[in-house]
């Protein structure tokens, strides 16, 4: 493993594009935030209740250069000030993908600079390296490292002995936890995306109203979350058949509560078991606070886990990770492809 202090000095700009944020970032030596710009088109998808792949793509295409452009203005940086380009080649919406990366290759091509193809899981975990704007550096995670991996589309366990080493342990057998907290929302009535508005609605219920059940899956390192989602469905449709007003708080508080336990407990005994020195836990649903809180309030293990703008997609993740690439000495050939389905390792 390199020492980051070998590492040699570079300003990445990242692009991402994967799914329904449009973001451009600066980033420096892997850490040292200069911008980060994310245009969100959520208010567009809103009104389908998830995200429009076709939307999303022509959103893209509208977007990408302006948001280009002010993630350099804002750093206060030209292109001939970088070292490399960054891109999410994958997983994600194939159209929306392309947009991206042909930006980035376009670019490439016009300023010299090196094209890296990023993996957007990655990218989530190299968010816990960051440096946010205006605001003290963290710590930087200590490797061997748990990075607990919990997104829309993905729930994973990853073992990092390295920089840009994946070990996959374990990995949701069917729902990932966010499209859980999307799905469970739409059957409580509460709007899109789903995570944040159950975590508001969670506020003022009752985590033990509902005794909903907890996927163990003892002996491997892999969730369920399908099971959980139809226990709330079962009970919801009770409640409403005895016509009953929905106890919309306790619901959300049993749901979620159910959630950060099964992922809380399998992640502290994967750590145990690898003897690992941290935890990194990363991707949209790291933004729950109640997920923080039980991970923040553990004695045993350091947790590194992103600030909240950083939990969700944005490019600064993407660069974070293209650093690392990039000082490893990958280097892309312009005529790379996306990678819908890429997985971690
Ligand atoms: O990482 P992300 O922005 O996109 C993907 O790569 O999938 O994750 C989006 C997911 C959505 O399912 C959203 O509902 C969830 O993260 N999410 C949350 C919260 N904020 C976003 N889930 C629970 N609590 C939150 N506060
Ligand atoms: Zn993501």
């Amino acid at each position: 493993m390199m020492e980051q202090n070998l590492l040699p000095p570079a300003r990445v700009l990242g692009l991402e594009t994967s799914c329904d944020e449009t973001a451009a970032a600066v980033l420096e030596d892997g850490r040292i935030l200069h911008s980060s710009v994310v245009a969100t088109q959520m208010d567009l998808h809103a009104q389908f209740g998830g995200v429009f792949p076709e939307v999303a793509s022509r959103q893209h295409i509208r977007t990408i250069h302006s948001v280009v452009d002010q993630a350099l203005h804002q750093a206060h940086l030209s292109l001939s000030d970088l070292d490399a380009i960054a891109v999410t080649r994958g997983p994600g919406l194939a159209g929306s993908l392309v947009v991206g990366m042909n930006t980035a290759k376009g670019l490439a091509l016009a300023s010299g600079l090196p094209l890296i193809g990023v993996n957007h899981l990655e990218g989530h975990i190299y968010s816990a390296w960051i440096n946010p704007l205006d605001a003290p550096a963290p710590p930087e995670p200590e490797f061997p490292l748990l990075a607990l991996l919990v997104s829309g589309g993905h729930t994973e366990l990853n073992l990092m002995k390295g920089h840009v080493q994946y070990q996959r342990l374990g990995a949701t057998l069917d729902d990932a936890a966010g499209e859980a907290f999307d799905k469970v929302a739409r059957l409580l009535g509460l709007p899109y995306p789903g995570g944040p508005s159950i975590q508001k609605a969670a506020e003022g219920g009752d985590p033990k109203a509902f005794a909903f059940p907890r996927a163990r899956l003892d002996g491997t390192w892999d969730f369920s979350f399908s099971g959980l989602k139809t226990a709330v469905l079962r009970v919801v449709r009770q409640l409403e058949g005895s016509r009953q007003p929905l106890p919309v708080s306790d619901l959300a508080a049993s749901f979620q509560a159910a959630v950060v336990e099964v992922l809380f407990t399998k992640t502290i005994k994967a750590a145990q078991k690898f003897g690992v020195h941290t935890i990194v836990v990363a991707g949209g649903v790291s933004a729950n606070r109640a997920l923080r809180d039980t991970f923040l309030s553990q004695q045993q293990f350091p947790v590194h886990i992103p600030e909240l703008s950083l939990c969700t997609d944005n490019a600064a993740m993407i660069a974070a990770a293209g650093y690392y690439r990039f000082a490893l000495g990958q280097r892309d050939p312009l005529d790379l492809d996306v990678l819908p389905t890429w997985a971690l390792s």
